[in-house]
């Protein structure tokens, strides 16, 4: 990624990920990502804030190169994960000058996670701030988005708010801001729910926190620059208050047909009720598509075959995977066929203990739905309008 000017001395040093196409192993990556590092240059001082992950430091190098660094006073780490830290031990054999800036709790994460000795390190606390001359850094700490060291990085005398992972997206665009962009609504959307959904609470409290501040730019750790903040912050507001919508997150698979009779005699039920589904054929699920739609569905239903008693694989993963991620979830049920045997509304359910939902009277069913089955399916139906409804969701 080319340097880029936020302001006059506020340099974007970070690099593009056009090529990376899963993080952690397990979230799929399908516009890449960025890695974003941020220069500021003050009348005394100059600070780097975060790296980037390891793989890309030569970019960073370059980066810096291009803004005319020569020497560095302060590396910031608002977060120790490594694709924002891992770069820090290549910046400081660099810089050897330089000084590691954070909380205590990221700078234990940093000593173990990159071995960075303790003299490296200055420590602040919430609040506390760092001149940079005619630049102040004001470092407010911010738990669990989405590790318990995250802190976030002011700009005072700018009214840039350099936000870790928070307000974050995976995008590599080469746009520096795309603020109105539909695109970047979406994958900010796909980072909340695979990334920051499972820590809502927290984020509603960081939110009111960054109620007093005067921010006229959102400089996040991924994806581009928010010039104009309310968007983001607006869309967070949105996503982590309590509001659901009239929607069921349907994931299912079917092995010989049964089970899909009934998800899609289900989907029409839905449907004639003025219900929105989303159905996700599992073994063929971006998991961030079925992330992103349960950050405000009402309702899931888990629609799942027995295989060995318990529920298809593919299912068991869809109740694993919202489990973790804890959405707003007002509602639950099981629909599925079975052979000869089976324990999977049990199993379903003893997967989804951190949902804070009502189960609604499942449909699990022998061998291919009769009539009377695709009856019983239709007053699942009734029963989710009238949750719905008795709720004031979107009806
Ligand atoms: Fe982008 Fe939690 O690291």
């Amino acid at each position: 990624m080319p340097t880029k000017e936020l302001r006059p001395g506020i340099y974007a040093v970070g690099s593009l990920d056009r090529d990376r196409k899963l993080f952690d192993e397990l979230i799929p990556l399908p516009d890449g990502t960025t890695y974003n590092a941020y220069l500021i240059k003050g009348s005394e001082k100059t600070a780097l804030i975060d790296t980037v992950d390891p793989a890309k430091a030569e970019e960073l190098f370059s980066n810096l190169k291009k803004a005319g660094i020569t020497q560095l006073d302060y590396v910031i780490s608002n977060h120790a994960e490594q694709d924002h830290s891992g770069s820090i031990p290549h910046v400081l054999k660099a810089f050897p000058e330089a000084m590691v800036v954070t909380n205590l709790k990221c700078k234990d994460f940093l000593k173990s996670l990159l071995m960075i000795p303790e003299e490296k390190f200055i420590t602040r606390g919430d609040h506390e701030i760092l001149s940079l001359g005619d630049r102040t850094l004001e470092f407010l700490i911010a738990p669990w988005v989405h590790w318990p060291e995250t802190m976030l990085t002011y700009l005072k005398e700018d009214g840039i708010l350099f936000s870790c992972d928070l307000f974050g997206a995976h995008l590599a665009t080469s746009d520096l801001f795309a603020d109105d962009d539909a695109r970047v609504y979406e994958s900010a959307k796909r980072y909340y729910a695979e990334i920051m959904m499972p820590f809502r609470s927290n984020i509603v409290s960081h939110l009111r926190k960054l109620q007093s501040y005067d921010i006229k730019m959102i400089a996040p750790s991924h994806g581009p620059v928010h010039a104009k903040s309310p968007f983001i912050v607006d869309a967070y507001a949105d996503w982590v208050s309590d509001n659901v919508k009239n929607e069921v997150v349907l994931p299912f698979v079917s092995m010989h047909g049964s089970t899909r009779a009934m998800v899609d005699h289900f989907i029409d039920a839905l449907m004639k009720r003025s219900i929105t589904v989303k159905p996700f054929n599992m073994p063929r699920t971006d998991i961030g598509e079925l992330a992103i739609a349960l950050v405000d569905a009402a309702t899931i239903i888990l629609a799942a075959p027995t295989v060995l008693v318990g529920p298809h694989p593919t299912v068991a993963y869809a109740a694993f995977l919202a489990n973790a991620l804890r959405p707003k979830t007002r509602f639950a049920s099981v629909i599925g066929s079975f052979g000869w045997g089976t324990q999977v509304i049990e199993r379903l359910g003893g997967l989804m203990t951190n949902l804070k939902v009502e189960m609604i009277e499942p449909v699990v069913i022998k061998g291919y739905p009769t009539v009377d089955d695709l009856k019983k399916l239709d007053l699942l139906a009734d029963a989710v309008l009238a949750k719905h409804k008795a709720a004031g969701i979107g009806i």
